[in-house]
């Protein structure tokens, strides 16, 4: 069985609730109803009913099993707005205002999980990264002892020889745009973390950078010598090094030459690349030019999963995404 199965597999096991909030957006209806025809996980839509029923119709599938909620009208949202003022009234927050951003369905499926009438969000088919991020940041927040959220990607290589059996762990490709070194540090073990939990595999994290222990001299590859030895105290058990360039952490030849004492370089698994700009031009390079699939991107850090989509994304996408954030609400 391949990964993504084995993935959906262990979904099913758990039967997590999950929410959509894009209720009308043609691909995840298609997505809501290969998902609950396979039993993946239990789907809410959010959006007014008739409209659903009406989109559905157009999408010409049937999505009569999932729950739909109008986040417009629905009676928890009092108690949703409760919430959120209790949460927020430092910041000002008043009740008619949370009232206001619950018809907003980007701000009512964090409101649902915060509550614990669902277990994780999908989002992203029509909306932005800002725009899906900033309400799970206020309401959902980090998990303990994880002060930033930041975004990985699968990546399954045509070639096998890299990784773990054609593998690799991008990240942060979705989030923070110029992570600092603790933040980056951060950044490496939860993707450690990420790429155990759902990959399955024993991480080996390469610290990106464009120079190989010390060659060049920058106030940029300080941040990430800097990073790597924060993360390695951090998390003493992960195995992670760095800086080191692209090729010393892939090819094996190149990382003995370049970087010969590190259990990292030559077979790394794990890359953390130094700021977004990086790591979201990489994945798509890998994508577009080698012919990877990228899965994610799988947001790590928060306190319940909540993902985002490209805009660009295919149904299966979605019921990829939709199988990986019921795996990471079971964890
Ligand atoms: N982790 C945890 N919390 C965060 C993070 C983070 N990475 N970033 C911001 N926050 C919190 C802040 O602490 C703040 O909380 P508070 O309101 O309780 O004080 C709240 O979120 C809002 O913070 P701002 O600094 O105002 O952040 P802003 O909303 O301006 O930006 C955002 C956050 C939207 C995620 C921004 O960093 C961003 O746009 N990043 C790039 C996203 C993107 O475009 N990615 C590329 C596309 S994705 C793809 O191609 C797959």
């Amino acid at each position: 069985m391949d990964l993504l199965e084995q993935i959906k597999a262990n979904a099913k096991k758990h039967n997590k609730t999950i929410v959509l909030p894009e209720g009308t957006e043609p691909r995840t209806l298609k997505a809501t109803e290969i998902i609950l025809n396979e039993e993946i996980a239990q789907i809410v839509l959010l959006g007014n009913p008739e409209e659903v029923k009406k989109a559905a119709v157009e999408a010409g599938v049937d999505v009569s099993k999932a729950t739909v909620v109008d986040n417009k009208t629905d009676e928890k949202r009092d108690a949703y707005a409760d919430i959120m003022v209790e949460m927020r009234k430092k910041k000002g927050l008043t009740k008619e205002a949370a009232l206001d951003l619950l018809n907003d369905p980007l701000y009512y499926a964090p409101l649902m999980i915060k509550a614990g009438d669902a277990d994780g969000e999908i989002a992203g088919a029509i909306n932005s990264t800002g725009d899906v991020l900033r309400p799970a940041f206020q309401f959902v927040k980090t998990m303990p002892g994880v002060s930033v959220v930041s975004g990985a990607f699968m990546m399954f290589l045509k070639d096998k020889s890299f990784g773990h059996d054609g593998v690799l762990v991008f990240s942060d490709c979705a989030v923070m745009p110029d992570p600092n070194e603790q933040q980056l540090a951060e950044i490496a073990v939860t993707t450690a973390k990420t790429a155990k939990a759902i990959v399955g595999m024993e991480p080996r994290v390469a610290m990106l950078s464009f120079s190989t222990k010390g060659s060049a001299k920058h106030e940029l590859v300080d941040k990430v010598q800097n990073a790597t030895q924060i993360a390695k105290e951090m998390a003493p058990d992960v195995m992670v090094d760095g800086e080191m360039q692209l090729d010393a952490a892939l090819v094996p030849e190149v990382g003995a030459l370049k970087a010969p004492e590190s259990p990292v370089a030559g077979k790394a698994n794990v890359l953390v690349f130094p700021g977004l700009e990086a790591g979201n031009i990489g994945y798509k390079l890998v994508q577009r030019l080698a012919g990877a699939e990228a899965v994610g991107p799988v947001l790590q850090g928060m306190a319940a999963p909540i993902n985002d989509l490209s805009r660009g994304c295919s149904v299966e996408d979605i019921v990829n995404m939709v199988a990986i954030t019921a795996n990471q609400a079971s964890e």
